[in-house]
């Protein structure tokens, strides 16, 4: 029997790519860095499956050249990448990897909002610039506090949530704010209290978002609800650059409307090394790493595996993005 090609598009994790080497014949780009989109156009041509990064597009001109494809696994939580109308249409199925990123990006998010409201990175620039002079002084390098102060979050889904969690440890007031209300003992839980966005905006000492990219969400956070924040207010981002107005926000920052931003993603990535972001202080700039541990990527390796095994041995995946391409392609 002819084994079935698997294109996966990264370097991952050993134990993902022999569950696939042992049932595909599997064509690796064979690097941390992307495979750009020509590589990925001519692989794509007559493969069955893709285990794919956030950062390779799958939009409608890939789609066509993918005369075969049954499986798009993404290693991600995100699925803006992903045209996932057309892959449905086409009858494509399309798999994520939500659950086991969510305490890593959580961390991240808490690592972010603790560094900016103590400005780790800026104190740890001065001192490793030679500017330390001074052993202790009573107005040296002063933050915000965070314990007792009040935490907006906009988007409670998994990894929000997980934020809320560990609020509590820092005795927070937790707002949040989605579309939809979260059953009353979930709200208990965590102690948060519903919250329409402009009076979150505007109460919040933090404001932490945790939305996907969509056509709803692209520029929500724009230059009206940056001026609803409180000028001793932060603005901490790990979900998408897009949601927050980039231009809008480095207004805010010129002009002072809020206090600090710590963000993990940006409108374009890599930053582009000009951006006007990265001449603030109070602006503290990570990589996009929210879900970047040793064992979460690991785990998210795994699950892109069996999601995209499941689709190919007949199964349904444990996360299926477009349910509906089920009526199109039934499995089996
Ligand atoms: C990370 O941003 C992801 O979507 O997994």
């Amino acid at each position: 029997m002819v084994k079935e090609t698997v294109v996966v598009t990264r370097r991952i994790a050993e134990s993902a790519l022999n569950l696939l080497s042992s049932r595909f014949k599997v064509r690796l780009y064979d690097s941390d860095e992307p495979p750009g989109s020509e590589w990925l156009e001519v692989n794509i041509g007559d493969a069955d499956g893709v285990l794919c990064m956030l950062s390779d597009k799958f939009d409608l001109d890939l789609l066509e050249k993918a005369k075969r494809l049954k499986v798009i696994s993404s290693m991600s939580v995100g699925l803006d990448h992903i045209d996932l109308d057309a892959a449905t249409r086409r009858g494509i199925y399309v798999t994520y990897t939500p659950d086991v990123l969510t305490d890593a990006t959580a961390d991240l998010t808490w690592a972010l909002l603790l560094g900016i409201a103590r400005r780790v990175s800026e104190a740890e620039r001065f001192l490793r610039g030679g500017l330390w002079r001074v052993a202790w002084s009573p107005n040296f390098f002063l933050g915000s506090d965070v314990y007792g102060k009040t935490l907006g979050i906009v988007g409670m889904g998994r990894i929000g949530y997980a934020v809320a969690k560990r609020a509590r440890g820092f005795d927070m007031r937790i707002l949040y704010y989605q579309r939809h209300r979260l059953a009353e003992d979930r709200e208990k839980d965590v102690g948060a209290r519903y919250s329409a966005l402009d009076e979150l905006l505007s109460e919040s000492d933090f404001v932490t978002i945790h939305l996907p990219l969509t056509e709803q969400t692209r520029g929500l956070i724009n230059e009206a609800r940056l001026r609803l924040m409180k000028p001793t207010a932060y603005l901490v981002n790990t979900s998408r650059g897009a949601i927050i107005d980039e231009a809008a926000l480095i207004k805010a920052l010129r002009e002072r409307w809020i206090k600090g931003v710590a963000l993990d993603v940006y409108s374009v990535e890599p930053l582009p090394k000009d951006s006007p972001l990265l001449q603030f202080e109070n602006v503290l700039l990570t990589p996009h790493i929210g879900s970047a541990t040793i064992e979460t990527r690991k785990r998210m390796a795994e699950l892109a595996a069996e999601n995209l095994v499941a689709v190919l041995t007949g199964r349904l995946p444990l996360h299926l993005a477009n349910p509906d391409v089920v009526r199109v392609r039934p499995l089996g």
